[in-house]
């Protein structure tokens, strides 16, 4: 390991860490114009920066929530803007970076931190494992025919940049988030969407629907063609709603929009059924399917207590090497989490148990790939059943 410090950073260096950040993922530095947009979606005092004679490393985060199997809430940490300098990487920057910021979440006492990443080899070995992932469709808009049973929806009114701008905190803050791994939106968030809706080459719409009981969901898209000739395509950049008839309703919408040939949604819900609202089902297609979330148990003990369990109990021994504390065993029932000294039915590691903890994965299926060793198929049937969720687990927000 090279030798380098890491501190919390003061205001006056978040910008050069922005800037290290993004020539770090081959991005131009910033001017003082794009600065100014990007300078109020820095939540002080959650930055870090590692340093030699100079800046070298940086992540941050933002302070969230997440919704939990069983309907809880807990607070989250979204971590963010990661990035060591080019000429520094490969000697312990980002393990000295990672665990500076676990102490500061165990400090604040956040149970939960949960990232996007840019590569997947990068952060099993700090604990995060992916837990939700998602699935980009496109929808043939020209041959897509609704069933007849499918809920016709209600009315829908359309807002402009401006409006959508300026509605948008408003429209998602006021929906459910019913998903395992769906987190709030920090007001930290909402500029870097600004920036991104105001960067769009053509007109941005949303759509907004407005069941029995009021709003209960939108969409927001752009229509673009690459080139003269080439299918126009109507991309959705952000899809919430509350109830199956707006989930519908919109979609109808978006099928109505004249000059369109193709729709294109990116990381949608696993099990959102867009598909089985048309006749014939073939006329979406499933684009890709790609990690969306990674998840960080900070504290196993109190993320294990705060979601809820179905069916026989399980004992999990659980190796966590880059937080010590929480190795050992833990009982899971339907009552809730203890430590215990009972012999473990399953044995797994910490990035293993982040993947089973919102229901992304069974516990069997990773069995089978040996990365949870148990004492026979009766314990994973039974740990399938208590980690198992009624629908998949979903984040819904890029950061
Ligand atoms: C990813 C990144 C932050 C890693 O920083 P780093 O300081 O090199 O990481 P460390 O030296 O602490 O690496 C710790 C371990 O992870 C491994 N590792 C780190 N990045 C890796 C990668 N991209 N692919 C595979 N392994 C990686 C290292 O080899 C090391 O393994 P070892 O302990 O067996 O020697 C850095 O490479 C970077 O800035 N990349 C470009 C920007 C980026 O992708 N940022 C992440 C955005 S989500």
């Amino acid at each position: 390991m090279s030798d380098f410090s890491v501190r919390r950073l003061r205001s006056d260096e978040e910008r050069a860490a922005t800037d290290l950040f993004r020539r770090a993922l081959h991005a131009k530095e910033m001017t003082d114009e794009e600065w100014s947009a990007i300078a109020p979606s820095m939540q002080p005092d959650r930055g870090f920066g590692a340093f030699d004679h100079e800046l070298i490393g940086t992540l941050r985060s933002f302070d969230s929530e997440v919704t939990l199997p069983g309907g809880g809430v807990t607070p989250l940490a979204a971590v963010s803007l990661v990035g060591v300098r080019a000429d520094r990487t490969r000697r312990g920057v980002l393990t000295g970076l990672m665990r500076a910021q676990f102490e500061d979440f165990a400090a604040r006492g956040v149970p939960a931190a949960m990232l996007h990443a840019s590569e997947g080899a990068i952060y099993g070995r700090f604990g995060y494992g992916v837990a939700v992932r998602a699935k980009s469709i496109e929808v043939d808009r020209h041959r897509a025919r609704f069933r007849p049973e499918a809920p016709a929806g209600g009315q829908i009114s359309l807002l402009d940049l401006e409006s959508t701008v300026e509605q948008w905190p408003s429209l998602f803050d006021a929906l459910p988030r019913t998903r395992p791994g769906m987190i709030a939106r920090s007001p930290h968030l909402w500029p870097g969407y600004e920036r991104e809706l105001r960067r769009a080459t053509t007109p941005v719409t949303t759509a907004v629907h407005r069941g029995q009981d009021g709003v209960d969901g939108y969409v927001t898209y752009t229509v673009e063609r690459a080139h003269f000739g080439a299918p126009t395509l109507l991309k959705i950049q952000s899809f919430h709603y509350a109830s199956p008839d707006a989930f519908a309703g919109l979609w109808r919408y978006l099928l109505s929009v004249d000059l369109v040939d193709r729709i294109t949604a990116e990381k949608r819900p696993l099990d959102e059924p867009v598909e089985l609202l048309f006749t014939d089902p073939r006329h979406v297609t499933v684009q890709k399917i790609q990690d969306e979330g990674w998840l960080r148990l900070v504290d196993v003990e109190r993320m294990l207590g705060a979601r809820t369990y179905l069916g026989e109990p399980v004992v999990i021994e659980v190796t966590d090497p880059f937080l010590e504390h929480n190795s050992g065993r833990y009982r899971l029932s339907e009552d809730g989490a203890v430590r215990t000294t009972d012999p473990a039915d399953l044995e797994l590691h910490a990035d293993t148990l982040s993947m089973v903890y919102l229901g992304g994965w069974r516990p069997s299926d990773l069995a089978a790939v040996g990365r949870v060793r148990a004492t026979g198929t009766a314990a994973l049937e039974r740990a399938d059943l208590l980690f198992g969720t009624r629908v998949n687990p979903w984040c819904g927000t890029f950061f």
